[in-house]
């Protein structure tokens, strides 16, 4: 039973199973396409939804455990000092915070790298896990990434939604019902906020359907809904579209940096590290989601020319890039505005420029456009994740592409972004992708044991050390995340394994001996 457990799939299986002819997209993506794919998939919601509430922090509602971080319980714990209740704002030091994500980030790039050109088929972290450390770490981790794609892409359309409504406000005067923007908890939030925020709706009543008062998003439905027709119609169109939309979106973000810096008054840095190392990493904890994306580049090998050389350049140039972008943006936005001004505001960039009613506009047009790339990237990776049965990967026949998957998707994704708020769907993404980090840096160190004459395009430098420096940089951004986010993420984990046990091992090509007998016959062997 453990030995089937831990049953792995040859990098050439994978490989050859790819190059299926009914599996095979087009290849046509070269590095300068990863690249802005990359970016395209990285800067999105969190630099622009996200930033501005780890900067001030988590209003605290009410004392309750669920919301410490861990890392407090522990320090707790462990000096019997009191509990901290509530997220501490990084201030300032959010720059440190993206700093430190982006740090744990490139560590785990590299790794990604690695494996990516060594196995360049889709899939991403499933594959090289499959190859590495088992079927029943392949299934966990292929049941994380689906945190990361699908709650991920909810996330940014919440974000995105966030945008529609401030840029329609802004240009045309329009307001919608509040029922009708947002989904019930954060309706709640705002209706027990009061204050300015009623005046930026028609209507605060929300309508009262069996008993249950409704609220939501349609905007952030729509937006999903839209996003998938466009991947139906194939990647090559989607691509092209991603790259005009990437230019626009860095352009907005140079804009912020270059105009903003005028705006800067300095005092606002100080203090600069309010909460102090805490706060630092709990911020860091909240914008590692502005840098999830970097490793969707590796799932479009199938797509890529020359994928041995082009993805590591991918990969890594889209990461450094972002980090750059990030630390200027986010400390010019601390420096425009004291940073408690933030707090609760899911549209910091467009709050920097108040009272600059042009800024405000094209920067919410910019954010608009970047999250939808966002949208773009992410769905391209996920519809050909490879989880799904055979028949939902089956491409269309005229579009070349998993249109089955890519819907089923999209109704899932729009469907619960409709009803959840942006933070709790951020938090669950960060968790599920830092463990499947965590796993790839490990994979990496495995392979370079059970596989080490493999040919490797790219090699991460000082093996074991940064696999391992990756492991503890996301390990301890993992810690910095409320107790809450664990609770929901065991509980995923537990349906995943529950599925895997009661279906996956039953139906699974592997365990039938099917892959591997056959291919073991079909093909002959390459490694040495
Ligand atoms: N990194 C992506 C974003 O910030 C997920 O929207």
């Amino acid at each position: 039973m453990a030995s089937q457990l831990l049953r792995t799939k040859s990098p050439d299986h994978l490989i050859r199973e790819a190059e299926a002819p009914e599996r095979k997209l087009k290849r046509s993506l070269s590095a300068f396409d990863l690249t802005c794919l990359g970016i395209g998939a990285i800067i999105g919601s969190g630099i622009f939804a996200l930033t501005g509430t780890a900067a001030a922090g988590e209003r605290v509602q009410s004392l309750s455990l669920l919301k410490t971080p861990v890392i407090n319980l522990v320090q707790s714990w462990l000096t019997h000092a009191p509990l901290v209740f509530g997220r501490p704002g990084a201030g300032p030091a959010i720059v440190f915070s993206f700093i430190v994500a982006g740090i744990a980030c490139g560590f785990a790039a590299l790794c990604y790298a690695e494996l990516a050109a060594m196995i360049p088929v889709s899939g991403s972290a499933y594959t090289y896990s499959y190859a590495t450390l088992g079927e029943i770490v392949a299934w966990i981790i292929g049941w994380d990434l689906i945190l990361e794609y699908a709650v991920g892409n909810m996330a940014v359309a919440v974000g995105w939604s966030g945008y529609f409504v401030q840029l329609c406000g802004s240009l045309f005067g329009i307001k919608f019902p509040l029922w009708a923007v947002t989904d019930y908890r954060t309706a709640t939030d705002i209706l027990a906020k009061g204050g300015s925020t009623m005046q930026d709706f028609s209507s605060t009543t929300l309508p009262v359907i069996a008993g249950h008062p409704i609220a939501l998003n349609l905007p952030a439905f729509v937006i999903v809904a839209a996003v998938t027709t466009l991947l139906v119609y194939g990647i090559r169109e989607s691509a092209k579209t991603n790259t005009w939309i990437v230019m626009t979106k860095v352009a907005v973000v140079i804009f912020v940096i270059a105009f903003g810096a005028f705006l800067v008054n300095p005092t606002n840095w100080h203090p600069f590290m309010p909460t102090g190392f805490a706060g630092m990493m709990g911020g860091a904890a909240i914008v590692f989601f502005a840098f999830i994306g970097f490793d969707a580049v590796s799932t479009t090998a199938e797509e890529t020319r020359n994928p041995q050389r082009t993805m590591p350049i991918g990969i890594i140039a889209s990461l450094i890039i972002c980090t750059i972008l990030y630390v200027l943006m986010s400390g010019v936005l601390t420096g425009i505005r004291k940073y408690t001004v933030y707090l609760g505001d899911s549209a910091a960039v467009a709050t920097a420029f108040g009272g600059r009613p042009w800024a405000q506009a094209l920067v919410s047009a910019g954010a608009l456009a970047g999250m939808t790339s966002v949208l773009l990237g992410i769905f391209m990776a996920m519809a050909r994740d490879g989880l799904l049965p055979q028949y939902f990967a089956r491409i269309h026949h005229r579009f070349r592409t998993p249109y089955i998957t890519t819907i089923w998707t999209g109704v899932a994704v729009g469907g619960v972004a409709m009803l959840t708020d942006i933070g709790s769907l951020a938090d669950l993404t960060n968790i599920g992708t830092l463990f499947a980090f965590v796993l790839v840096c490990v994979g990496v160190v495995i392979l370079r044991r059970t596989n080490a004459a493999r040919p490797r395009p790219f090699r991460v430098p000082m093996v074991p050390l940064f696999p391992i420096l990756g492991v503890l940089f996301c390990a301890a951004l993992m810690l910095s995340l409320p107790v809450e986010t664990w609770g929901r993420f065991f509980v995923w984990l537990a349906i995943g394994l529950l599925i895997y046990f009661s279906y996956g091992t039953r139906h699974s090509k592997l365990r039938r001996g099917i892959d591997v007998g056959e291919t073991e016959n079909i093909y002959p062997p390459i490694e040495p």
